[in-house]
C-alpha cells in the first residue's frame, strides 16, 4: 500500500482533463498533509500555495493548488548541502520569502547535528544544545519560485552565538531579522526573540551592541514544566512570525512558547505599539498566555511554529501550524494543520481552538487536487 496512492496521485495531476473536471469538496480535516512534519511554511503567489517545512536533511518546496490538502503536491527537492559544512546538518524551519524582486529561503542548520566538544559544553549553564545552530540563505532569481535554481548566498550575522527560527520582518520599507537568540553564546536558556536591522536580504547591518532582545520568556505559560514561576531551563521563545492586520494595519510578532516535544507548547503575542522595531520599548507582550493553544477535548496539543496566508480569493486569513495527536510522541508526533482565524474588535488576531473539522474550505479554493 505505500506505493499505489502515489502513483494514483501523479496520474491524477498528468492527466490534465481530471483536474479540470476537479470535483467540488466543501471541506477538509486536519492534518493537512499525512505525514510527520513540523515547522510549516506557506506563501501564496499566482494562483498557488508553496509551502515548505522542516525536512532535516534539505530544503524541500511542494507547490499545491490547495491550502488544505498536500497528499499530492507536487514536491521539489531545491537544496541539499554537502557534507561538513556549518550548515550542513539539522536543517529546520526554512521559508520561502519574495524581497526585492528574488525569492529568498532563510533557514537553520548546524555542522555534524551539532555536537559540541566537551571543552564547549563545559561553558554553557546547563549543557549546550544548540550551541552552533545558526541562520542561513539562499538565493532563487527570477520570478517563478518554482522554476527557481537556488544556491547557497550567505550565513545571516548573529554574532556566532545560537540563532534559530529566523524570518524577515518588513516595517516602513525596512528589512530586520527576527529570530530565537541566546543573550550570550553560552547561556543555553532562555531562548529569546531577537532583532537586527538588514541592508538586504542576507545582509545583517547592526552591531551586536545593537542587537535588541524583544522578548524573554517570563511567564510561567512560556517556561518549561509549563506553569513554573522561575526556571530558565528550557523556557523557549522561538518560531517568530510578521502578522499584519489587512484592515487596520496593526502588526504583530506571534512566536511559540515553551518546549516544541511537549503538549504544553503554544504561540505567544507581541504588538507592535511604537514605531522603531528595534526599540524593546515598541513591543507589548500579551502577558495574559497563550493565544493559541492545546485543546484536550478534541485531542490537539502542542500547537505551534505557526505561519500565515490568505484563501485564494485573499478574503479570508488562514494559519498553518504544527500540532500533536500524541503528545507523549514529542517531535516525532507533529503534523502539519490549517484553520481559519478572524479579527477581534480592538485589531488583534481571533484564533480559532485548534481541532481536526472538518472546516469549511478556503474561500475560493476550487476542487480536490493539487494541480
Ligand atoms: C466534467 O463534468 C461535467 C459536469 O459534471 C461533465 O459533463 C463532463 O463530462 C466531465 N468531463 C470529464 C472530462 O470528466
Ligand atoms: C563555522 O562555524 C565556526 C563556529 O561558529 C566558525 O568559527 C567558522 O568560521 C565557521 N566556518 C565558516 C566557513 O564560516
Amino acid at each position: 500500500m505505500g506505493i499505489l496512492p502515489f502513483l494514483l496521485a501523479s496520474a491524477s495531476c498528468i492527466a490534465s482533463t481530471f483536474c479540470q473536471n476537479n470535483s467540488v469538496t466543501t471541506t477538509f480535516t486536519n492534518p493537512i498533509l499525512d505525514a510527520v512534519g513540523a515547522d510549516p511554511w506557506v506563501i501564496r503567489h499566482d494562483g498557488y500555495y508553496y509551502m515548505t517545512y522542516t525536512t532535516n536533511d534539505d530544503i524541500t518546496l511542494l507547490r499545491s493548488r490547495l491550502l488544505t490538502n498536500w497528499n499530492d503536491a507536487e514536491r521539489r527537492v531545491i537544496f541539499k548541502p554537502p557534507p561538513g559544512l556549518n550548515y550542513s546538518t539539522d536543517i529546520w524551519a526554512p521559508e520561502l520569502h519574495h524581497l526585492s524582486g528574488n525569492w529568498y529561503v532563510i533557514f537553520t542548520a548546524d555542522p555534524r547535528y551539532d555536537n559540541p566538544p566537551p571543552e564547549v559544553d563545559m561553558l554553557c549553564v546547563f549543557n549546550c544544545p544548540a550551541v552552533h545552530h545558526r541562520m542561513f540563505v539562499l538565493e532563487g532569481t527570477g520570478t517563478d519560485p518554482w522554476a527557481a535554481e537556488y544556491e547557497y548566498k550567505a550565513q545571516l550575522d548573529t554574532y556566532d552565538q545560537f540563532a534559530i527560527d529566523g524570518t524577515y520582518f518588513q516595517h516602513d520599507g525596512n528589512l530586520y531579522h527576527t529570530y530565537s537568540c541566546w543573550s550570550e553564546a553560552y547561556d543555553a536558556w532562555p531562548a529569546n526573540l531577537c532583532i537586527t536591522k538588514m541592508s538586504n536580504p542576507w545582509t545583517v547591518s547592526s552591531p551586536l551592541s545593537e542587537r535588541q532582545i524583544i522578548s524573554v520568556p517570563t511567564n510561567p505559560w512560556e517556561k518549561t514544566p509549563y506553569g513554573r514561576r522561575v526556571n530558565h531551563r528550557l523556557s523557549t521563545n522561538e518560531g517568530p512570525q510578521q502578522l499584519t492586520n489587512p484592515e487596520t494595519g496593526q502588526i504583530f510578532l506571534i512566536f511559540s512558547a515553551g518546549r516544541s516535544d511537549n503538549r504544553n507548547y503554544c504561540l505567544g503575542q507581541l504588538s507592535l505599539v511604537g514605531d522603531d522595531p528595534m526599540d524593546p520599548h515598541s513591543w507589548k507582550k500579551h502577558n495574559d498566555g497563550c493565544v493559541f493553544y492545546q485543546n484536550a477535548e478534541e485531542g490537539v496539543y502542542g500547537v505551534g511554529h505557526a505561519s500565515f496566508v490568505q484563501s485564494p480569493d485573499g478574503t479570508e486569513d488562514w494559519i498553518v501550524y504544527h500540532g500533536m495527536q500524541d503528545p507523549a510522541n514529542g517531535w516525532a508526533a507533529r503534523t502539519i494543520r490549517a484553520q481559519r482565524f478572524s479579527w477581534n474588535e480592538d485589531g488583534t488576531p481571533n484564533f480559532p481552538r485548534p481541532g481536526y473539522g472538518p472546516y469549511h474550505v478556503p474561500s475560493g479554493q476550487v476542487g480536490d487536487k493539487s494541480c
